[in-house]
């Protein structure tokens, strides 16, 4: 992989990933970062990366819903493998205005595989970012393996499944190089704010209400975003053609338990006015319409045929991204700012 195209780069999974291949892997070839810059994007996440490493890594604002400066983007760089992040990724958003999600996550990643197929001499391997959403919800028992079928329950998880089974479509039919993986909840530096943890960070921080779905009771498998970054490579450079690996993080939490542990370490870290818990700013609301109940990923298939394992422990992959977001004010203020804060004024809670 000499020049590798990476779709979304900009968003949290992607400048984790961009940053793991340039500064911690055995990755020796160029990164062209292709991000067309939506609400969730903060370039300013990767400009020491593009001081750094002014030979490897080159960032271009394009749509992926553009196929014709995508198609000049593949052309003109030589691009020989791409990893495929870009798309709408937060299910709130979906369910208020699944537009965009239907534009970029299906059409988007119908355009990029029309532009491999039309040049499957020189493209060496598509890897396609996805979700364990696409398998919908389990009850108390059970994981989601391989072979568990797909009944996604949202607008996002139903676009993220049309394009899983677009990829693997073209696999079968034109017989393009593809890998694809199901990934659990991520956590982690870099990630927007209106997810889970993030939001809880910082409005705790802030003194503002802590908002929980429904009872709260909802279980997620998180997975530090690191651990996800060493699969993705992993699985690119040592997956079978074709298959589908899922990559979880054996950490199955309720939202509250979650949210609980939030406040203590916050407290721990820095008191809150009056020596008050957090705890107190737990606020439950009306649950997210179509929420599902519990995700568990077994990974069995990623561990035992590529040696992959998950590194971080959540107690200390949690304590080291609430540190981060600490630390990080400047990036939280900026992200903070204009359009998102007026989503979030008008699509808080669910009517
Ligand atoms: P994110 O929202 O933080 O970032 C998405 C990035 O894609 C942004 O930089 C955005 O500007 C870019 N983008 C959006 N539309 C685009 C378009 N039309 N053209 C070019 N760029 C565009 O998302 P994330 O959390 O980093 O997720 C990345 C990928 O991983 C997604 O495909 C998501 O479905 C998948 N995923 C995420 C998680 C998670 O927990 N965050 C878990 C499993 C899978
Ligand atoms: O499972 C993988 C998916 O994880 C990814 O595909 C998505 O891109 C990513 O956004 C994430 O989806 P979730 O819907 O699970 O993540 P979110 O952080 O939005 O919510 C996590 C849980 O917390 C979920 O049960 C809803 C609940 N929640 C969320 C928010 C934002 C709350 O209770 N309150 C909130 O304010």
């Amino acid at each position: 992989m000499k020049n590798l195209l990476v779709t979304g780069g900009c968003g949290f999974i992607g400048t984790n990933f961009i940053r793991h291949l340039l500064e911690e892997s055995d990755f020796a070839g160029k990164i062209i970062n292709v991000d067309s810059l939506t609400y969730a994007a903060n370039p300013e996440n990767l400009s020491d990366i593009e001081t750094n490493f002014p030979d490897r890594y080159l960032f271009i604002r394009a749509d992926i819903c553009n196929r014709e400066s995508i198609a000049e983007i593949f052309d003109k760089q030589q691009i020989d493998s791409i990893c495929h992040f870009a798309a709408e990724s937060h299910v709130d958003r979906s369910i208020v205005k699944p537009d965009t999600f239907i534009q970029t996550n299906i059409i988007g990643t119908f355009n990029l595989l029309e532009l491999v197929r039309e040049r499957s001499e020189q493209i060496r391997l598509f890897h396609h970012i996805s979700t364990d959403e696409v398998f919908g919800s389990l009850g108390n028992d059970g994981f989601f393996t391989e072979q568990t079928s797909y009944k996604p329950n949202n607008p996002y998880s139903a676009s993220k499944a049309a394009s899983d089974h677009l990829v693997r479509a073209y696999h079968k039919t034109y017989g393009i190089s593809v890998t694809i993986s199901n990934c659990s909840n991520n956590y982690g530096p870099y990630q927007f704010p209106e997810k889970l943890i993030p939001l809880m960070i910082i409005n705790a921080l802030k003194g503002k209400p802590l908002p929980v779905y429904g009872d709260g009771r909802n279980i997620r498998d998180w997975l530090f975003v690191r651990d996800h970054c060493t699969a993705i490579w992993k699985i690119m450079k040592e997956g079978r053609k074709g298959e589908t690996y899922n990559i979880g993080g054996n950490n199955e939490l309720e939202n509250i338990k979650l949210v609980e542990m939030v406040c203590d370490i916050l407290d721990e870290f820095e008191k809150r006015p009056g020596n008050k818990s957090r705890r107190e700013l737990i606020t439950f609301v009306k649950d997210r319409p179509g929420h599902d109940r519990r995700y568990a990923i077994d990974s069995a298939k990623l561990q035992q045929e590529l040696k992959w394992e998950p590194e971080e422990f959540f107690e200390s992959g949690i304590r080291k991204t609430i540190k981060w977001y600490l630390q990080n004010q400047k990036w939280v203020d900026r992200v903070n700012t204009g359009e998102y804060q007026e989503w979030v004024k008008e699509h808080y809670h669910y009517r």
